[in-house]
């Protein structure tokens, strides 16, 4: 039996706070050749709790500036209009990302950091890929498991259930999780992606994470965000209960042109350095 309808999750979507106007200004503004570091610097100072995180943030190694960055101007000026934007989202959606998942077995903040993760390890895989929207892949990798926020209340209360079937019928979580929720964590995460008003390809990567070859409008975002999954999971960062039984698509390696696990040992070399800075997970 379904335990959770239609109602119950629109009512949780509901819950999860609004995107805050500094960064719907932002997002506006980093549209807009017009702008100036200083318009940016304007609007993002109205909340100071994002301004001390986007610093924070790109201040941290992985953006590897030797000197200090001590204002959003001059942030900006030095990271680019596209990745200003992707760090105050980054930043403002920490508080939601950041709570414990008890049905997943998430403690607070591991869902943050196995989020930060991914979206690196995807930022990292689209570069070499050569895409346009960089920056888009990282969003998408950090929101990938926004759903799990709302799912963790219910799956905790159907746990055993959950896992019996994992068990029993050698299923994947996430088959599990929709055959006895009647919905899985990549479905509700696009409503939630919905509600924020974000671009198709953005709530396609997000509902299609675990199963890429049903994305149509951005399949390649979404393959990289199924592999860099993969690859955090591999890595043992942000490892959740549904960690197993994890199977990587086929059709992701073929459409990123992965031939063999070496690329994947590659990738997981090269981000291992990335990865080592507490400030981007804190
Ligand atoms: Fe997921
Ligand atoms: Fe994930």
């Amino acid at each position: 039996m379904n335990i959770l309808s239609l109602e119950n999750i629109v009512k949780r979507v509901k819950e999860i706070p609004a995107l805050p106007d500094v960064v719907l200004k932002v997002m506006q503004l980093t549209e807009d050749p017009d702008s100036t570091p200083h318009d940016i610097e304007s609007v993002v100072l109205k909340d100071q709790g994002i301004t001390t995180r986007v610093l924070r943030l790109a201040n941290s190694a992985y953006y590897g500036y030797p000197r200090r960055i001590s204002t959003i101007s001059e942030a900006t000026i030095l990271l680019g209009f596209q990745t200003i934007r992707s760090i105050t989202l980054s930043a403002a959606v920490n508080k939601v990302l950041m709570r414990e998942i008890p049905g997943y077995g998430m403690k607070k903040g591991s869902l943050w950091r196995h989020s930060q993760a991914v979206a690196i390890i995807a930022r990292h895989i689209s570069r070499q890929n050569r895409m346009k929207d960089t920056e888009e892949v990282y969003v998408a990798g950090l929101l990938h498991d926004i759903g799990k926020v709302i799912m963790g209340h219910y799956i905790e209360k159907a746990y055993s259930e959950v896992l019996d079937m994992v068990i029993d019928s050698n299923m994947t979580f996430l088959d599990a999780e929709e055959k006895v929720l009647g919905f899985n964590h990549a479905q509700v995460g696009a409503k939630v992606a919905e509600k924020w008003n974000l671009p198709e390809s953005l709530v396609e990567a997000i509902a299609y994470h675990h199963i890429p070859q049903e994305a149509n409008i951005a399949p390649k975002m979404t393959c990289i965000v199924h592999i860099s999954d993969a690859i955090a999971m591999m890595m043992g960062i942000g490892l959740g209960v549904d960690g197993m039984a994890y199977s990587i698509s086929d059709y992701a390696m073929k459409t990123l042109r992965f031939d063999s696990n070496s690329q994947i040992d590659k990738i997981m070399s090269s981000v291992s350095d990335m990865l080592t800075d507490e400030a981007i997970f804190s």
